[in-house]
């Protein structure tokens, strides 16, 4: 992955800010699909509109997959930045770690999401 570009790219930028709505929007409405998930485990009928919700939220998890992966291609393509000026080697290091945990947790919540 080249560390080199001089800039992210307006498509990186779009990207990343698609991710974060998103991620706000998954976590402050929930409600819906976990009602959807028990009512189906007590073998009752979910009601219509926690349904249509419940879509909702798979549909924007969704949107965050393809974002992340996009972004990946982007980033393998065209690299980043790099560390701010003055970032000592210690922390680009924890920098880094947490860029990559953080792509491997989005990546989580949308499998465990879809296998739910
Ligand atoms: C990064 C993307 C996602 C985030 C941040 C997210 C976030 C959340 C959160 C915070 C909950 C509530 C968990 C709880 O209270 O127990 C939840 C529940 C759920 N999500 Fe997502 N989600 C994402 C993507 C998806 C996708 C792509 C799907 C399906 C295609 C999905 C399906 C579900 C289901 C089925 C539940 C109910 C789980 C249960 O009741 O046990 N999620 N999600």
């Amino acid at each position: 992955m080249p560390d080199t570009a001089a800039a992210y790219r307006p498509a990186q930028i779009w990207l990343h800010w698609i991710v974060v709505i998103g991620v706000i929007l998954q976590i402050g409405f929930n409600d819906a699909i976990v009602r959807v998930v028990d009512a189906r485990g007590a073998g009752t009928m979910p009601e219509p509109g926690d349904v249509t919700w419940a879509w909702v939220h798979v549909g924007i998890g969704s949107t965050i997959l393809l974002s992340v992966i996009a972004r990946l291609g982007l980033r393998r393509r065209y690299g980043t930045p790099g560390h701010a000026p003055g970032t000592s080697a210690a922390q680009a290091r924890i920098a880094t770690i947490m860029h990559n945990a953080l792509y491997g947790l989005l990546l989580a919540m949308v499998v465990t999401g879809m296998l739910t």
